[in-house]
């Protein structure tokens, strides 16, 4: 029993609470035209007219009752957007979301509305109109995950999407948790109020949260049957206690059904199910039970057995009469028709009671699009005045994406393009967008942007970047050329000024800066300047050039007609066969439509090899022979290892890649043939063999002199640098050796087997994971630890440098026993400052040695031990050139045995630093090269 004076506590509490409630509902007549108070529950309710700006105020025809927010409702476009109410929270804080649908009962409808609502990103209900007079009510239990939700109307199938209310109710702290807020919210189904005295529903001011619970005499929006025989309702004016976790409305609580025959019974549909849920049961003992009597219950539910054997003792349970026990499942799987029986156990003198129950189901939170990706967005947005796209309310993604970006397809959504050509956005652009890493296009172009370019560097995946006509300065920054996937590029008609970073001028993408007086090309400078030089020299440079422009001429027509005839060829040989598709497949693959290198057919390249009888030598995948083309050009003709076939497509696409590398110092693939399981590259012949012929003497000619080899040194270089900053992706050379650096008629080195790395690795993966190269110019880094960077390729450069000064293999147990190769040799006399001793014998005598001390320095650099202590090709290649200039310096000066002092000073400059050595004292003239 409660006393009166606990009565009067709970009532003052009970006021207080609803006060503090009330302040902080939202309730907004959707439609409607001014703000008012709604006499029936003394709620205010405002119009929405201030807070959405889309979509039209519409008179309800007909409205069904005499509610004052069913007067009207907002009707919005039919289209491919979704309009949504920004509603304010507080992060973390639970409440009760309500949307309701009363559409009205025109004299004639051709359709209802069916269209859907979202909460944030997260569907929560098809709003299906069947019946005008019907007030549809949607409600959604949140933990608000932000400071601010968004209710959405979209995705209309037919008539108009509307809404006439959206109601925002705060919850108390503990109310409706859930093990499972994070991730889930509870979409209400059913709350239904038992023995209700009238059809009405429970509300506020009944209910201090405004809940709306249905009277379960409303059958149509219950949609409650089944009910058993003998079920009576009853009531009590008495308080309830209902403090334990959800305070449902004494009011809801003073009516219950009762089965007087044993049993209470019923069915319900239960939207959107099956699902998971959590349902929960209002019990209050309402009636005074003499002490004879007792109520004891049991669920019967088929398909929920587990929970069928708890029986219910409600006085028991709650600690006496007229006090709330509520039994809940906090997660069960209903579906769509819940059948439910309470039936009275055996030793139980009255029936079943059932006061009230709530079945909510469980909603998975859909996530909402990457929050650095909005802000960038927000950001955006507030640089112009317009309304209509910066207006756009909701998730920037989902349900429908915002009409000017594009967003990626897998959760969370990341936004993909921004295309906001020409919409007069004004000032700077914000640096939030270095954030939106995703970002694949960027059209901000014919705006009235201003100031320099914001950092974009993280923008890895930005490929399309249109910034032309607009008003931005300011130097082109250096990131710019190391976007990796950028492809077009178009600042025309802006006001940048300075140099453009060389590695967008390198770089093969579209590239458009005219119209930008500031901004200056260094390349195209030197160009001028080499041009004017051109014309002082004379007509003898102009002749050249004319000489060597047809020369290539005559070369590329010669080449086109050989193309053609190997099309001809393919075609008419036997049509239909493998010969045939062969060729043309790859012809009409565009692969190769913009490269030189052609399909050969395997017949013309017997007829060029004699059938393949002049072995050239061996390459990494197979034996490489002497041909003579139709035509007279001589080719080496490099077959590969006969591989399995699915790698075909592979292939082609290696040749095709490979035939778009065009350097002066790689050695160029004419064409290709895929014939018969055979893989064949057709090379340009190089006439004077490899280095490692030149300088380890299989070459029956005199050793090649210091100057020679810095030039080929210098040649090798700029081939590998081209391989590793001039292509997209940059190519890692990975087996660079002396065999590998050919050498053409001219002396002029060019490097040779690059690029079918991948295709090597490809095939090599199921067999093994030994890294590819050679011994004694293997990375020992790349070989520990199986990653691979362009150092690894200096490192094996830097044993060239070595092999170049000293005329020794890499490896030599005669040179340096077994434990030893040529860097732990080298490096160990460089350290002592003894680099005549590793110097070729040869060279003793007619080389400067400071030339050979800069090379040495250099060669020591680049087979360090780490990647990051090497120096780049582009370092190694001045140092060539240093030594070069070093080396053709004034003719008189004095030559190695005399030891200039003016190298010694000058070496200990360059080496002090990174070696820490003491230098040797080399005027003595009794220093004498190591013998062999
Ligand atoms: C919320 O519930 C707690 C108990 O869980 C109670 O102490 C508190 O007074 C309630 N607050 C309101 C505003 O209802
Ligand atoms: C209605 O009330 C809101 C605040 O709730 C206010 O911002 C708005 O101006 C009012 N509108 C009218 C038409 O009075
Ligand atoms: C919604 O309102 C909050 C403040 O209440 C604001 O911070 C947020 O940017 C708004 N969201 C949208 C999409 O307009
Ligand atoms: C409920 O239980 C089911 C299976 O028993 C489980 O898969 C699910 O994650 C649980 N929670 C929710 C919120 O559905
Ligand atoms: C309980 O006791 C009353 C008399 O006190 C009696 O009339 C009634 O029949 C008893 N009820 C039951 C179920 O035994
Ligand atoms: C049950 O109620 C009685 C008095 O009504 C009280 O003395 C007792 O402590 C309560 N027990 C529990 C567990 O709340």
């Amino acid at each position: 029993m409660v006393s009166f004076t606990q009565f009067c506590i709970l009532y003052f509490y009970f006021i207080a609470s609803v006060v503090s409630q009330v302040s902080e509902f939202i309730s907004i007549d959707c439609g409607s035209t001014s703000n008012y108070t709604d006499p029936s529950t003394g709620l205010s309710w405002s119009s929405d007219m201030d807070i959405m700006k889309h979509g039209r105020q519409v008179k309800v025809e007909n409205p069904n009752g005499n509610s004052m927010q069913f007067r009207t409702r907002r009707d919005f476009p039919s289209d491919n957007k979704k309009y949504c109410y920004n509603l304010s929270t507080k992060e973390r804080r639970r409440y009760l979301v309500r949307a309701t649908f009363q559409y009205g009962s025109p004299a004639n409808v051709d359709a209802y509305p069916k269209f859907e609502i979202y909460l944030d990103a997260t569907q929560w209900a098809t709003v299906t109109i069947q019946d005008g007079s019907r007030k549809y009510v949607n409600e959604m239990i949140i933990r608000a995950p932000s400071d601010s939700i968004d209710v959405c109307i979209c995705c209309a199938t037919t008539g108009f999407p509307f809404i006439s209310t959206l109601e925002l109710r705060p919850l108390n702290l503990s109310m409706y948790a859930t093990d499972y807020e994070g991730d889930f919210f509870l979409n209400v189904a059913a709350r239904v109020n038992f023995g209700a005295l009238t059809k009405d529903l429970v509300r506020y001011p009944d209910d201090p949260y405004d809940r709306f619970w249905e009277s379960d005499l409303d059958r149509r929006q219950n949609f409650l049957v089944g009910v058993a025989p003998g079920t009576a309702r009853i009531s009590t004016s008495k308080n309830v206690d209902i403090r334990t976790r959800e305070y449902p409305p004494v009011k809801v609580m003073q009516t219950a059904v009762v089965g007087t025959e044993g049993e209470l019974s019923y069915r319900l549909n239960l939207e959107g199910f099956p699902a998971n849920a959590r349902a929960y049961a209002y019990f209050a003992e309402i009636e005074d039970l003499a002490p004879n009597e007792t109520r004891k219950f049991q669920l019967r539910e088929p398909y929920i057995p587990d929970y069928s054997n708890a029986v219910v003792n409600i006085a028991e349970n709650a600690n006496g009469s007229y006090t709330l026990y509520e039994p809940s499942y906090m997660n069960v799987t209903l579906d769509f028709v819940l059948s439910f029986t309470f039936s009275k156990t055996n030793d139980s003198t009255e029936g079943p009671l059932l006061n009230a129950m709530e079945i909510s189901k469980y909603q998975q939170i859909a996530a909402k699009t990457e929050r650095q990706d909005v802000t960038a967005l927000n950001a955006i947005r507030n640089m112009s005045a317009e309304s209509v796209w910066v207006n756009e309310g909701g998730d920037p993604c989902v349900p429908t994406h915002w009409e000017w970006v594009n967003c990626s397809p897998t959760p969370p959504p990341r936004i993909t393009k921004i295309a906001l050509s020409g919409r007069n956005l004004k000032g700077q652009i914000p640096s939030e967008i270095n954030h939106m890493e995703e970002l694949t296009e960027l059209w901000l172009d014919f705006n009235s942007l201003t100031g320099p370019l914001p950092d974009m560097s993280n923008l890895i995946n930005l490929e399309i970047l249109h910034l032309e006509n607009n008003k931005l300065s300011g130097s082109l920054p250096l990131y710019l050329g190391r976007l990796p996937n950028l492809q077009a590029l178009y600042i025309q008609n802006n006001s940048f000024s300075g140099e453009i970073p060389a590695a967008l001028l390198s770089k093969k993408i579209s590239f458009n800066y005219e119209g930008n007086p500031g901004l200056h090309n260094e390349a195209q400078r030197k160009l001028r300047f080499k041009l004017i030089l051109g014309a002082s020299i004379g007509v003898l440079a102009v002749l050249l050039i004319l000489f060597l422009g047809s020369l290539i001429l005559l070369r590329n027509f010669r080449r086109k007609m050989s193309h053609q005839k190997c099309d001809e060829n393919g075609n008419s040989t036997q049509p239909g066969t493998k010969q045939s598709t062969a060729c043309s497949i790859a012809r009409g693959g565009h692969l190769l439509d913009e490269g030189v290198a052609y399909c050969i057919s395997l017949s013309d390249l017997e007829e060029a090899t004699n059938n393949f009888t002049k072995k050239i030598g061996k390459g990494s995948f197979g034996s490489v022979y002497y041909g003579k083309m139709k035509d007279g050009k001589e080719v080496a003709v490099k077959t590969m290892a006969d591989s399995s076939s699915h790698l075909n497509k592979q292939f082609v696409t290696e040749v095709a890649l490979l035939s778009r590398i065009h350097h002066r110092n790689l050695v160029p693939l004419i064409g290709y043939c895929e014939e018969a399981h055979q893989r064949i590259l057709v090379y340009e012949y190089m006439h004077n063999g490899t280095l490692r012929d030149h300088i380890h003497g299989s070459v029956n000619q005199k050793p090649l002199d210091w100057l020679a080899r810095l030039k080929i040194a210098e040649d090798a270089a700029k081939g590998l640098e081209y391989l590793h900053t001039g292509c997209n992706p940059s190519i890692i050379h990975r087996d660079v050796k002396t065999s590998n650096i050919l050498l053409d008629i001219n002396m002029r080195a060019k490097v040779s087997d690059f690029g079918l790395s991948r295709q090597a690795e490809e095939d090599l993966t199921h067999v093994s994971s030994v890294a590819r190269g050679t011994v004694g110019y293997l990375d020992p880094e790349y070989y520990a630890s199986q990653q691979l960077t362009e150092k690894s390729d200096v490192y094996s450069f830097g044993v060239v440098l070595l092999e170049l000064i000293s005329g020794k293999k890499p490896v030599s147990v005669e040179d340096f026993g077994p434990e030893l190769n040529i860097v732990h040799w080298a490096r160990s006399l460089i350290r002592k400052g003894d680099v005549i001793s590793i110097v070729d014998p040869f060279l003793v005598g007619n080389v400067k040695i400071e030339s050979i001390w800069r090379i040495a320095e250099v060669a020591i650099q680049c087979v360090e031990q780490h990647g990051y202590s090497r120096p780049k090709m582009q370092e190694i290649i001045l140092a060539i050139q240093d030594a070069m200039k070093i080396e053709k310096g004034d003719e008189g000066n004095a030559k190695l045995a005399c030891g200039s002092s003016r190298g010694q000073s000058s070496r200990k400059t360059l080496l002090a630093s990174f070696l820490e050595i003491e230098s040797p004292d080399l005027s003595n003239g009794s220093l004498v090269p190591s013998a062999r």
